[in-house]
């Protein structure tokens, strides 16, 4: 008898599908629009990396498609066996269906499909010496994405989205954490909810607002610190800025009236993390 474990899912696990018809198919491109995504409460993510990333952590995988070209390379055959075993759909289409599924006409040659998670704020209890980031109203997708990354790469320890907020699970926003969407956790609040959490949460609330006096070189101090954020276009609203236990502004020189949100965010986090890193 053979003991060692099959590393590649069998032919009869493997659905193929070429028919760009297939309804399959239809359901895949359709998590491009977010009606479709909360209603499923899953989300696309492209390329083998974001696969590998998800499986290595436990992220829960729905389905992994890849194109027919790449199904003999170790890695795929590897990710497919480990989706099919943790009861997942392996799909093997062809290129031309990628595109469809994808929208694009280079499309990656691997796709996941993954579930959602958001962590419930209540939960959120950050201790001495963590960060984590709050951003208000964010509207950029790219942006989202960044700051992920950058959470991920200082690390600091999650991203509180506060109010009406892009979608995280959006393509573009899971293109641009380049897999740390996996490593990050996500919360969801109203900004009533995020208000009246921060007063328990016994956290240092350090908003950035470009009428700040205080420089952004005075925000590091002991303790949790939550990193407030404002929106691309309007800023921190008053009640938030007003919540925060002190507001700074990073220095500009040139004629920029401000730093892209995503950029600001990564020169505080530096600055919050130094000791860290
Ligand atoms: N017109 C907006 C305003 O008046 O606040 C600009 C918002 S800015 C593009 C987006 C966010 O990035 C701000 O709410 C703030 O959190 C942060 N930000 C950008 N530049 C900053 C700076 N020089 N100092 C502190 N925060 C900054
Ligand atoms: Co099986």
């Amino acid at each position: 008898m053979r003991s060692d474990r099959p590393e590649t899912a069998a032919p009869g696990q493997v659905k193929q599908i070429t028919s760009l018809a297939n309804p399959l198919v239809k359901d895949l491109r359709a998590l491009a629009m977010k009606k479709h995504r909360d209603e499923t409460g899953l989300f696309l993510g492209e390329g083998l990396k974001l696969v590998t990333d998800a499986l290595a952590v436990n992220w829960p995988v729905d389905t992994i498609c890849f194109s027919g070209s790449v199904r003999d390379q170790p890695a795929v055959a590897q990710a497919a066996a480990k989706v099919h075993a943790r009861g997942g759909t392996v799909l093997d289409v062809s290129e031309a269906v990628l595109g469809k599924i994808t929208r694009r006409d280079n499309p990656q040659m691997v796709v996941g499909v993954f579930r959602q998670r958001l962590r419930p704020l209540a939960e959120v209890r950050p201790a001495d010496g963590e960060v984590w980031v709050a951003l208000e109203q964010v509207r950029d997708p790219g942006n989202l994405g960044t700051i992920v990354r950058t959470v991920d790469s200082v690390g600091a320890k999650g991203v509180i989205l506060v109010g009406e907020t892009c979608d995280p699970f959006s393509v573009e926003a899971v293109r641009a954490t380049m897999g740390s969407m996996f490593h990050v956790p996500l919360v969801r609040a109203s900004r009533e909810a995020f208000l009246a959490w921060a007063k328990t949460a016994r956290t240092r609330l350090v908003g950035t607002h470009l009428k700040a006096t205080h420089d952004y070189r005075r925000a590091a101090a002991p303790g949790p610190v939550v990193l407030v954020m404002g929106n691309e276009q309007q800023g921190l609203t008053e009640p938030l800025a007003e919540a925060c236990t002190v507001r700074v502004k990073i220095p500009m020189a040139g004629q920029a009236d401000s730093l892209n949100l995503a950029v600001a965010t990564g020169v505080m986090l530096y600055e919050l993390r130094r000791d860290a890193l």
